[in-house]
This record gives C-alpha cells, structure tokens and sequence, in this order.
C-alpha cells in the first residue's frame, strides 16, 4: 500500500489478502493466522496462544489447513495441519480451518482427544469449571465419547508453588502460558517444565539455578532457600491465563462456582497505576479479583497485590455504626448523634478561650481516598474549618515537592503516559523502585527491556531494577539531587533523545533537592518528567488541592487572586490566608497542644514518622473516618465509618493524570468520605455540595485548572543534606516492598507468605565494620528494629537499607526515621 492525500504516510501499513473458510480479508504483514481468523469472525480453538505472549505453538490446538501460492502462482497445500498460532499470513494464502476442512477438525479432536487422555476430568469440583477454555472446547469441538480405557496419570496433588499459588499438575495441558508468562513478562523464572515425555510438568525452578540473596519468601527456613517458591508479585497472572484449572489460587479455590459470581469493573485502589479489575462477589462477599484488559494501562496484567489483597474491608474490625467516645468508651450511636457530637466537639475544642486566643482545626487524609473525597476533605477544612493545615500526603513531604506538584503536575492533564513510558529510549528513576512501588508500571518498563535505557538512582541495585536491565546511578539516600547534578555524560546524552522520560517516585520528597535537580535535568536535556507515586489516591489528591499550599487545579493558596477564583465558586467571601501546615508539621504542632481539632480519614499512623500518639492524646478533640478500626479510630472521640472502594463510586486518578472512574460493585449502607462530610458540614450550616460523585467533579470541572500567574512560585532547592555515618552508624535506605505489611493487605495470609522476607542490606565493606554480623540492629533513640544481615553486591557504603513495613521491620513506627537520616547499626553473631 502507497500513502495516499488523505492518509499519511505514517499510518500506512503493509497489508497482506488472503481467504479464511472462504471469506476474503486483508490484514497487517505479519500477522498471525489465528489473529486473521478472528478478524472475520472465525474462531480458532486453542490453549497456549495468548495475544500478549510470543507464539509458542506447544499445545497443538489449533491446528489448520494451509495452502500459499508457490513461485508459480500455483496454490500449494502444506502436506499436514499447520498451527495457526504460530505461521503468519502470506500474500494469497487460502486457509481452511476446522469449520471447512474436514483434515483441521481430525486433527483439532486428535489433539483434544490426546490433551483428555491425562486429564482427570474432574471438572464439577475443580476451580475452572464453567469458565475453562478446555472444558468450553471438548465440548465443541472433543468427540461425544471418550475412547480411553486406560489408568489416567495422577500425581500427588495440589503441589504449593508458593504460599498462594497451588497447582493440579494432572489438569495441565503443557501450554507453557504459565512458563512464558514468567519469563517473558515478569521476569520471573520461577517456574518451568520438568522432565520429558508423560511426565513433563511444570514445576517450581529448581534451586540451585537462583540465588537471589534475601529474596526467599516468608516462611522458609533459611536464605539459602531462595527460589524455592514461585515468588513473584505478580504470579497470579498464571492462575488467570492458565487455560484449565491446573493452577488455582489458595485463596479462591473451592470457594465459589463462577456461574455463581457477580462481576463488576473497578479499579484497583492499590497504588497509582490505575489498573483496571474485575470484582467477582456472591451475596455481598468479594471472592475473588481478576486483570481486565486495558489496552493503554494494565493490558493484561495485574500485581499480586491488585489480585489478592481485597480481605481487609471484610475484617471483624470493620465499621458499620458511628462511634462516640462516652465515659471514655466509644460506644455505637445513630448518625444524627455522632455528627452533631463531632461538629460540636470541634467547635468547642477550636473555640476562643477567655483571653480570645484559640486553637485551630487541621485536617489528615491520606492516599487510599479518591479524588472526590480528597476534594471534600480540603474544602471543609477550608470552608468550614477555615484553615490550610490540610494533607493528603501520610508520608514524609516536602515544600519543594509541593512547589513542584503545583507546577508541574496538577491540572496538567495526561503527561507521560504508559504508552510513552514504555517506548522512551532512556528512563531514569529517581526515588521509585518500579517493582516494589509501581505496580504495573514494572511490567511495562520490562517490556522494553533491551530497547530501552535505564537508569536509577538508588543505594544499590535491586532484583527488580535488574530485570528491567538498569545501570545504578549510587546515591546515598537524601544525597540524589548531587548524583542527578553529576549525572555521566553518557546518561545525560542517553536522556537527550527524543521521548526520555525522568520519573520522580513519591521517594523523591525525601532528597532535597531533587525535584529542582530533576527539572535541571530535564531543561538541559529535552526529557519530560512524570511523578508516579505510590499509592492509589496521592495524583487525585493533588488536582482537588488536598494540600497546605495547593487549592483545587493547581492553585497556590498563597496568593490572593487564586483564592478569590476558588472562594467565588465555592460562594463564600474569602479562603484562609494563612500558610498550612504538613502531615509533619500538623502533627507535631498537634503533639504540641497547638491543634485543636482534628480531622484524620484513611491514614495509619503506623505510616507516619511523628509522634502521633501524643498528637492524638494532645488534641482538644479527633473526629476519624475509617473502614476499620484503626489505631486512629481508638483513639478518636467520634468514629464517622466510610465505605472501601468496592461500595462507593469514585475516580483515582492515576499517575498519568488519567481520570479512572469506578461504579459501585457491592451495594451496601456504606457511605464515601465526601458523602460524610458533607452530612457533616451541614452541622454548621454550610452546604459543602459534596454529596455525590457528579457534584464534586461538576465543581472540579467548572474551577478547571490554574492559570499561570496562580500556580506556586518554581520549586526551591533547600541545601541538600549531606548525611554521614560515622563509626556504628549509617545512613538509612528504606522503601515499602510491594507486598508487606500495609493495612490494605491485612487478612490475606496466602499472599503474605509470597512477600519477601524482610531483611537489611549493607555493603560488603559497611557490614565487615561490624565485624562477623549475620544480622544487624538498626537503632534511633526511638526504637530498634533487628534483621537478617545481606551483604548487597555494589552497594553504597555507609548506607543500611531495611524496608518500611514488612514483618519485624516497621520502620517509621519503630524508628521514627525516614530515609537520609543517620541510624546506630550494630552486627550480631
Ligand atoms: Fe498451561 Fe496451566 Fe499447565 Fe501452565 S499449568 S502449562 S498455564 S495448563
Ligand atoms: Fe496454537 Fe497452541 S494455540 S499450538
């Protein structure tokens, strides 16, 4: 095909003619027979063919009669079926599959009629009865009558790959869709097919092949069992692509017939990626979670945690009646009652003394909550409450990295996008380990493994940032914004062609300097730059102004101009004017006696490195709205209970600025946040106009983003600290590993057990200063937390890394630190 006037020559692709079952169809060069079949409407039978998996043709399936034209023009037929999964079209090719060619269908029921002789055909008790392709194709396309006589093949079952994933090796057809997954999407050569003939099965890698230090899954004995498991966090794609029911997960198996599923889409609320899923549930109980495919975010492919992790809003703890705090008890109360208990708690708690002075009000949110509770909460803080001290950001913040929100992130629509990161030539990492904090976003960086560059600034160079084949760039942690300004040469010419991209993890707001660092580089260089933070709500947060120093669409709450745009829409006279404080700063004011009331909603305070609990015991009066009860809740004087995602409707908005909206799937009483708090507002009279989804984004829609002149001034480099450790000390590394011990994980023990084991990392020179350590003590005057010592291959010296939240290692709970800061370490024998 030429390009022609009306079409350009970009979009023009190579087409190739050719007749399926008599039917005429003209496809792209190269494509595959069986993809051509599907055009027209012709279905192919099959098991290992997965459209997002390189052709295998290992089951034999989908077997076809093929003829292409020779150097003649004359037709030839190939002498035997030819698999339609792996040839693809050619110019004139006629194809007759088993609707047309009575050789394809002998062959297609062969192949079935062999693929039955070993498999139990247990299909009423097994898992994938009634959504099983293999059950679905011997019916239409197996023999009525089974001729097998024989003694089936059995063997010793279920085998536990991991502590989640447990395969039926008798059901397995050999499609190596499991294997391949792994491998070629994952990354994850956990599992493989074992012996040769009859006895060919998949099974777990053998060990000796891996020796991934600290990378063993809790549970087994010793660090040197690493690789026994099937540990990958996104291992239960194999239970989803596996085309009969020879994987099956711990946590769904024997639990439900699918027939007997509702399914509604969703979005998972587990960090930023957006990913799209599907809730399957029965009489009100979600029993299961599965990938839906979106082509330009998820594809295929969910994380583990996106799969399994729905359990913790059914716990015993969860909250279904308001609290009030009476004679030092909370006790159940109607909702009228707890509304008009919390509203008249905080004014009393923020009402002028006798000497006129007061304490204010401040607001905490966190990032499990959507974009329209995050727009809720920042607008009765400032509306009724009539105070900046708002935060969405649980985690450690910074001012810089505010600046830089407001600048370069809200109301900019969709920026870098998963498509675009996938095909940048070069990608650097700053503070974000894809792996453990981005979910999907690993497997799409995987993708292009071997055609793109990239780079990380990091202590050292983790399991997953190999995979993805990245060249460290040593930083010590809060010392980044001097390893981006000393960037070699050949990275920063690597970042100069055209697409790179500069991605700033949520870590980011931990390395002064380094949002600046980051927009240098990026000035100097032409490479955009994307925030992909971790967690679901933080993006959706950020556009509804959920911040001390941010109004809705990027707005500084700085300037006047900008908070008279917002106040005339939100029909009052005027915003608060004066700065807000952070999550830091709110709680250590709190902690401090100097707040009056708060607000928390979807934060854990095992999360925050402040005192929270003296803040909580210093604060006049603490209204919390929970899913469960929490540390929080049991502290707070009134519980407002709010619903999970799975029984709101809502938006994340995901780290591409993607509006990723979700319907209720499960119908309950259960209310969102917005919703409370617009109940709630009306205790002092104010019409909050948060009380459905459409109001809210109606707001947003009409407030649109911040002109120019009323975003915040350009981010601010504070001095880069310069941490050193000194004898007996080091500097501490830490992120979350993406399965651990976060609330949104809790009453998933299958899942728990596929986590890494938490241990602490240390180069070989820091650990030998501690003398014959196998395991390390890192201590701060708050607390100590002890861990396995792994002496880690390049890394930094005179760092210590040991995970945020994974068991025996909460660090922000136990140490009160976050990364950069200086911590004892001390070997133990
Ligand atoms: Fe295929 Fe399932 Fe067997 Fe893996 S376990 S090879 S996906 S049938
Ligand atoms: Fe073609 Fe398996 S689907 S060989």
């Amino acid at each position: 095909m030429t390009a022609t006037a009306d079409k350009p020559a970009a979009e023009v692709v190579d087409t190739v003619s050719l007749t399926i079952d008599g039917t005429e169809v003209s496809v792209p060069k190269g494509t595959l027979i069986i993809r051509a079949a599907e055009q027209v409407g012709i279905e192919i039978p099959r098991f290992c063919d997965h459209p997002a998996l390189k052709p295998a043709g290992a089951c034999r399936q989908c077997l076809v009669d093929v003829a292409s034209p020779g150097p003649d023009g004359n037709l030839r037929a190939f002498p035997k079926p030819q698999a339609s999964c792996t040839m693809t079209v050619t110019e004139g090719m006629v194809v007759n599959t088993q609707h047309t060619s009575e050789e394809a269908d002998r062959a297609q029921k062969g192949v079935m009629e062999l693929l039955l002789i070993n498999h139990p055909l247990d299909c009423p008790v097994c898992d994938k009865g009634g959504e099983c392709p293999l059950q679905n194709q011997a019916m239409s396309h197996g023999r009525p009558e089974s001729r097998f006589v024989d003694v089936k093949r059995v063997f010793e079952k279920p085998l536990a790959l991991s502590s989640e994933i447990l395969l039926d090796r008798e059901r397995c057809v050999l499609c190596q869709r499991c294997t391949r997954f792994s491998k070629e999407i994952a990354g994850d050569a956990f599992i493989d097919l074992q012996n040769r003939g009859a006895q060919q099965q998949i099974g777990t890698f053998d060990e000796d092949v891996l020796d991934f230090d600290g990378y063993r899954p809790v549970g087994a004995a010793t660090v040197d069992e690493a690789g026994k498991a099937f540990s990958s966090y996104y291992s239960g794609n194999t239970v989803q692509i596996c085309p009969v029911g020879a994987l099956t997960s711990a946590a769904y198996r024997f639990r439900s017939r699918p027939f007997d599923l509702v399914s509604s889409p969703s979005i998972s609320e587990h960090d930023s990626s957006g990913s799209a899923i599907r809730i399957d549930h029965r009489r009100g109980k979600i029993l299961r979670r599965l990938a839906e495919n979106d082509p330009v975010v998820n594809e295929d492919w969910i994380s583990d945690k996106d799969r399994f992790a729905f359990a913790w809003q059914n716990l015993s703890d969860r909250l279904t009646r308001p609290l009030v705090r009476k004679d030092g008890e909370l006790v159940e109360t109607s909702w009228p009652e707890a509304l008009a208990a919390a509203a008249a708690g905080i004014k009393a708690a923020t009402a002028a003394d006798d000497e006129g002075a007061a304490r204010g009000a401040a607001v905490l949110t966190g990032g499990r909550v959507t974009l329209e509770d995050a727009y809720a909460y920042q607008k009765l803080a400032r509306v009724v409450l009539g105070t900046n001290d708002v935060d969405s950001r649980a985690r450690v913040a910074s001012d810089e990295e505010q600046a830089f929100l407001g600048t370069q992130v809200a109301g900019t629509g969709l920026g870098v996008t998963f498509g675009e990161l996938e095909k940048a030539p070069a990608v650097l990492l700053v503070g974000f380990e894809p792996e453990d904090e981005g979910g999907v976003v690993f497997l799409r960086l995987r993708k292009s493994l071997g055609r793109q560059q990239v780079l990380t600034v990091a202590p050292y160079l983790t399991r997953g940032a190999e995979k993805l084949g990245a060249t460290l760039v040593p930083a010590v942690p809060g010392r980044e914004a001097a390893a981006l300004a000393e960037l070699p040469a050949d990275a920063s010419e690597a970042l100069s062609q055209p697409g790179a991209v500069i991605v700033l993890g949520e870590r980011a707001a931990e390395a002064p300097g380094a949002f600046v660092a980051a927009q240098e580089l990026a000035s100097s260089t032409g490479a955009r730059l994307a925030w992909i933070p971790r967690r679901a709500g933080e993006r959706g947060a950020v556009e509804a102004g959920a911040l001390p120093g941010l109004l809705p669409g990027g707005r500084t709450a700085a300037l006047k101009g900008p908070r008279d745009v917002v106040a005339k829409a939100w029909g009052v006279d005027a915003l608060p004017s004066a700065k807000g404080r952070d999550t830091a700063g709110i709680i250590a004011a709190a902690a401090e006696g100097a707040i009056g009331a708060l607000v928390i909603g979807g934060v854990s305070a095992s999360d925050l490195t402040g005192d929270v609990a003296a803040a909580l015991e210093a604060t006049g009066f603490v209204v919390s709205l929970e899913v469960r009860r929490s540390e929080i809740a049991e502290s707070a004087d009134v519980v407002l209970p709010v619903a999970p995602p799975s029984e709101k409707p809502g938006t994340f908005v995901n780290w591409e600025g993607r509006l990723r909206g979700f319907a209720t799937a499960i119908q309950t009483d259960a209310m969102s946040d917005h919703r409370v708090l617009d109940l709630l507002a009306r205790e002092w009279g104010v019409e909050l106009g948060t009380g459905t989804v459409e109001a809210v984004n109606a707001e947003l829609a009409a407030l649109g983003a911040a002109e120019a002149a009323h975003r915040p001034a350009a981010p601010k480099a504070k001095a880069a600290r310069n941490p050193r450790a000194k004898k007996g000390t080091a500097v501490l590394a830490t992120w979350h590993q993406l399965v651990d011990e976060g609330a949104l994980q809790d009453g998933e023990p299958y899942l728990a057990g596929t986590g890494r084991v938490a241990v602490a990392r240390m180069s070989a020179a820091t650990a030998a200063s501690l003398g014959d350590a196998v395991s390390v003590e890192v201590s701060t005057e708050v607390g100590a937390v002890e861990l396995p010592l792994v002496v880690t291959e390049g890394m930094v010296d005179g760092v210590v890394w040991v995970p945020v939240k994974s068991p025996g290692s909460w660090v922000a709970r136990d140490l009160r630190a976050a990364a950069g800061a200086v911590v004892s370490v001390k070997g133990a024998a």
